[in-house]
């Protein structure tokens, strides 16, 4: 948790109990002054010819996409530009995770793959716990464009698969994917979960898998 002056930082409270409404100067600043966007579809089209890896994804939780190209020298992030149809909270942590990972010399690969959309939060002193979905976009974006620059640059054993999706609710077909959404979206316990998915309501056997992935995905976004 980020203590400013001795208390809580408002927003960052807001990120926890998901009440208030508060957008950070960092928010605004990167807001307002995206950095490394690419502004037009020509100048996306240009960059994405020299691009080592690009990445896209879309939101479930809001229908929002992401795509972010980047540039590769001695396994380090050199570049990192994006584009969004997303909100005011994607475009912030989108384009100070672009900074990010090109500081000091630029990240390697394994250390951008162990940013978290936390750290970026972080950077950013808060988001509203509602947004919070908006800063997994760009981080998503950034996996797949590293697993793109696997791929083209022939480096297939380094790929990283994503597991097919858990079945937690036998009866309704809910997956820990569906969890992991619901607690994007702010629900934080099992009650909230329920009220968004219906897991659990015919298939009480699930309901210790739902809390264990409820506290994981929690620990994983929120720390
Ligand atoms: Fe869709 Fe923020 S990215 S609401």
């Amino acid at each position: 948790m980020i203590e400013v002056k001795g208390t809580v930082h408002p927003d960052v409270k807001a990120k926890v109990d998901a009440k208030s409404w508060f957008y950070t100067d960092a928010v605004r600043d990167h807001f307002f002054n995206p950095k490394n966007i690419l502004k037009t579809e020509t100048e996306a089209s240009e960059y994405g010819k020299e691009a080592d890896g690009i990445g896209e994804v879309g939101s479930p939780a809001c229908g929002d996409m992401m795509k972010i190209w980047i540039k590769v020298e001695d396994d380090k992030i050199k570049e990192c530009k994006w584009q969004t149809f997303g909100c005011a909270s994607a475009i912030a942590s989108t384009s100070i995770m672009s900074e990010m990972v090109v500081e000091n010399d630029g990240m390697t690969i394994s250390q951008a793959l162990e940013l978290k959309p936390h750290d970026i939060v972080e950077r950013l002193h808060g988001l509203p716990a509602r947004k919070f979905h908006c800063s997994v976009l760009g981080d998503k974006a950034l996996r797949a464009a590293i697993n793109n620059y696997f791929f083209k640059s022939g480096q297939k054993d380094r790929i990283i698969v994503s597991k097919g999706a858990e079945i937690v609710d036998k009866i309704l077909k809910i997956t820990d994917k569906d969890i992991e959404e619901a607690v994007l979206e702010g629900a934080h316990d099992f009650e909230a979960v329920q009220k968004k998915t219906k897991v659990g309501v015919q298939d009480k056997t699930c309901i210790p898998r739902v809390n264990e992935l409820i506290e994981f995905y929690k620990d994983k976004y929120y720390g």
